[in-house]
Parts: structure tokens; C-alpha cells; sequence
């Protein structure tokens, strides 16, 4: 049970002092009767709730899958450029974060909810969800940086190293620009590019192509989104980390 001007708030009406000026003005009806108390419960399963006639459907959690375009931050809000949240138009929920960071010029899979204890689960370095990564490389990728990948690369310094984990590099094609698949069971930061850049290669494009069970819908181009399906969300918030 929710109070009513935190429900309508909840769902985007409008901000708590707009919703409850709404309430005053006899614009909201429960179960076909005007209201005008702002801090009436409402059952979110069970009460109609409608303002100017529409009806209001309380949402708890909401889950998108997003195919991030190049030059879109990964971030709920930034001064200067556009987020990826404020991609999902359809969004009802004020609460949404992207899971995870890509890079500005990184496009593909981000996951966008506000389910905080998914996000953890498919976050914490503990949980090693594998993720998968195309790219486009300047130089040759080699059978060298195949086993270097496997065995762990140092992404720091020499004063300073930082291992990575073991990744599975797949050779799509090797040639002067050499398009490649990743798989990384972690995140640091600008991992991918890091990798590359300690066997001396350098990353022109990266898309990430899945992260766990979900996978980039082919049918997103960059910029567009869906919701999940119900399959999509059991398997991603029953996802058996290893
Ligand atoms: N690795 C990177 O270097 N950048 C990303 O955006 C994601 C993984």
C-alpha cells in the first residue's frame, strides 16, 4: 500500500507538489470515485487509479534492454550530453540507471532498470558474468594475443600492475583492420581497450553483444530499445552466476 501522490509520482504524473495540486483540483479518481487526499493508500494490485480519465498502472520494476548508440553517456544524468536513460521515452519509472558502464563510444547491450539488486548481482567483481565484446582492431590480430588473452594480460603499469582474468579471444578476421569477439568475466575500466592496448593494438570500434543470458537484439538498431520479455527477466534475475 502507497500513498496516492507517491503513486502518481512514482509513475511520472508529474512531481509530488503537481500530483497533489492534481488530487486538490478532483482530476484523480480511485475505483471511479474522486479522491481528494493526497496521502490515501492505494493496493497497487488491486485500485484503479486514473487521472483526467487515463488510467495510472502502478509499475515496480521495469527492465530494457537498450542498444547504446556512439556518443550517449552511460550515466542517468550529465550536464552536457544525452544518457542513455534519457533514451527510454516510454519509461515510467523515474528510478531507471543503466547496469554497468560503456564507454561514450562504445555501442551495444546495456541492461536499463531500476531492480538495485539485479544490477549488484550482475555487477559485483565476486560473480564473474561473462560478457562479449566485437570489436574492430588496427593491426593483425595474432594466435600471441590469443594465448595472451587467455593466460591474463597486465593493463597497468610496471610499477603498477593490474591482471586481468583469463579472456577468450576469437580471431574473426586478421588484417590490417582485424574484427575480433571477446569474452571477459569482468569490467574493469575501458578493459577491452586496455587489453589491446598492452599487446600493442588499439580498438577503433566496440559493441558489446551480450552481458550473462541477455543478448543484443539484432533487430535494435543503435538508439532503439524494448522492454524484456518475461522469459528475458526470469533468466536474468535468476541468472546462476559462477
Ligand atoms: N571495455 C572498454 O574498453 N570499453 C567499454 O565500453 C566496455 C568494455
Amino acid at each position: 500500500m502507497i500513498r496516492l501522490d507517491k503513486y502518481l509520482a512514482d509513475m511520472g504524473v508529474g512531481t509530488r507538489q503537481e500530483v497533489k495540486k492534481q488530487i486538490r483540483q478532483g482530476r484523480v479518481c480511485v475505483n471511479d470515485n474522486v479522491v481528494k487526499s493526497a496521502d490515501l493508500k492505494i493496493n497497487e494490485e488491486l485500485d484503479l487509479v486514473s487521472v483526467d480519465g487515463n488510467v495510472i498502472t502502478y509499475t515496480t520494476m521495469e527492465y530494457y534492454i537498450l542498444n547504446k548508440p556512439g556518443g550517449v553517456v552511460s550515466a542517468t544524468e550529465d550536464a552536457h550530453d544525452q544518457t542513455v536513460v534519457d533514451l527510454i521515452t516510454d519509461k515510467k519509472r523515474k528510478d531507471l540507471f543503466p547496469v554497468g558502464r560503456l564507454d561514450k563510444d562504445t555501442e551495444g547491450l546495456l541492461l536499463i532498470t531500476n531492480d538495485g539488486a539485479l544490477a549488484h548481482r550482475l555487477l559485483s567483481p565476486k560473480k564473474h558474468v561473462d560478457k562479449i565484446y566485437y570489436a574492430r582492431v588496427r593491426g593483425k590480430v595474432t594466435e600471441e594475443d590469443v594465448e595472451s588473452f587467455r593466460k591474463g594480460v597486465n593493463i597497468g603499469t610496471a610499477e603498477c600492475e593490474e591482471w586481468t582474468r583469463s579472456g577468450t579471444l576469437q580471431i574473426l578476421n586478421s588484417a590490417d583492420v582485424s574484427e575480433i569477439r571477446l569474452t571477459i568475466s569482468e569490467g574493469k575500466y575501458h578493459q577491452v581497450k586496455r587489453m589491446f592496448q598492452a599487446v600493442q593494438k588499439e580498438v577503433l570500434y566496440l559493441k558489446r553483444e551480450a552481458m550473462g543470458p541477455l543478448y543484443l537484439d539484432p533487430d535494435l538498431q543503435p538508439g532503439e530499445y524494448r522492454s524484456l520479455t518475461k522469459e528475458e527477466i526470469e533468466n536474468v534475475t535468476k541468472w546462476n552466476v559462477k
